[in-house]
């Protein structure tokens, strides 16, 4: 077997830490014998600058004929002038390879509770999953710019809804059996939708799972006031969006969240749900955690290598549990050194 791998490193932090999920891989290319073949391509700002385009036809075909592929980050105050936006590019990416499921798994690493800004007795035991809607919504309707009235277009059809409902409802299954829609019913039409499509579902094909729905905004509280009490959480773009950088910060760092973006069939898009980090980009100092833990998420959704995707996450707990920490946890260790001891537990 040989897995081709499409890195997009992008922008400020991302080349950064996507290097260091590099070397990890390859850590466990030796161990498990995996095959990984790598090719960069241009994505983002830097696209912008080399093409004209955050998104370029060379690298959209790569992407298209990949196994998997491996993203950093995206963005920066150079593209915020005027012109093409790399975020651009990132929305493009997604619709193109139709990932319309975003799984954002949070969890409290063992040692890790006093840096949460939560008391540690609260912070306790949070290890929830949000499912989030990625390919549409507001983010993808239509949108009319203007100094005096703009305009952002929100809609979902239920078939988008069901099925996005489908991957957090067989993530419950798989996990304690709960799950949680958030939504905004008491105001918005698509969460009306939303909801009634859910419960539909439910109670068609999974009544075995206990669910519940939660408005939005009492949603973001309780994720302050009991984050343990969730376990699934499933909701649409933005919410998903704004809710997983809320529920990242209360592990320590929004540094050590992964994601996995899915759709039809193996092939998926894998990126550390933080942003490009301008204000420490080019200095050592970004987590890779997050980047090393997507990429085990790679092999697991995308390769079916599940001792190699449990390899790297033992590999970072036992790191971790060292006492090792980059400066958004406290400490001083640099981001090459930490892939390279992460790739050393391996
Ligand atoms: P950000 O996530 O880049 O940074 C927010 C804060 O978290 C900053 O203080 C940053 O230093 C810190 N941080 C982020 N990742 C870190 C890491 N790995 N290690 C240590 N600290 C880390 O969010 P932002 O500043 O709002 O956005 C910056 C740019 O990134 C914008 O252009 C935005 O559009 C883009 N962005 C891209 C993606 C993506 O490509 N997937 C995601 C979010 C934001
Ligand atoms: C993320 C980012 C992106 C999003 C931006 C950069 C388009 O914030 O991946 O969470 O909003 O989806
Ligand atoms: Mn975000």
């Amino acid at each position: 077997m040989t897995a081709h791998i499409v890195l997009l490193p992008g922008d400020g932090i991302g080349p950064e830490v996507t290097a260091a999920a590099v070397s990890v891989l390859e850590a466990a290319d030796a161990r498990f014998g995996l095959n990984l073949q790598f090719a960069s391509h241009d994505f983002g700002g830097i696209a912008i600058d080399h093409h004209g385009d955050p998104f370029p036809d060379a690298t959209r075909a790569a992407c298209e004929g990949a196994d998997a592929i491996l993203l950093g980050a995206v963005g920066g105050p150079k593209w915020d002038q005027g012109g093409p936006r790399p975020e651009t590019g990132l929305l493009g990416l997604r619709q193109a390879l139709g990932t319309y499921a975003n799984l954002r798994p949070i969890t409290l690493f063992e040692g890790l509770e006093d840096l949460s800004p939560l008391k540690p007795d609260r912070a306790a035991g949070i290890d929830l999953l949000i499912v989030r809607e990625l390919t549409g919504g507001i983010y993808f309707g239509k949108r009319q710019e203007g100094d005096e009235h703009a305009t952002d277009e929100c809609a979902y059809s239920a078939e988008e809804v069901e099925r996005v409902a489908r991957i957090a409802f067989e993530a419950a299954r798989s996990r304690s059996g709960r799950l949680t829609s958030v939504d905004k019913a008491n105001v918005l039409a698509t969460s009306r939708l939303w909801r009634k499509t859910v419960i539909r579902l439910h109670e068609s094909e999974y009544s075995d799972v206990t669910l519940d729905h939660m408005l939005v905004d009492a949603m973001a509280m309780k994720l302050i006031e009991a984050p343990a009490w969730f376990d699934v959480v499933l909701t649409e773009n933005m919410f998903g969006d704004i809710l997983s950088d809320e529920a990242s910060v209360l592990t320590g760092s929004i540094g050590l969240a992964p994601s996995a973006s899915l759709g039809l069939g193996p092939r998926g898009l894998y990126e550390p749900i933080h942003g490009s980090a301008p204000d420490i980009a080019g200095q050592d100092r970004a987590n890779p955690l997050g980047a090393i833990m997507s990429a085990a998420m790679l092999l697991r959704h995308s390769l079916d290598q599940e001792d190699a995707a449990s390899a790297i996450e033992h590999a970072v707990r036992t790191h971790l549990s060292t006492g090792a920490r980059t400066a958004d946890l406290g400490g001083d260790m640099g981001t090459a050194a930490t892939s390279d001891a992460v790739a050393a537990l391996i």
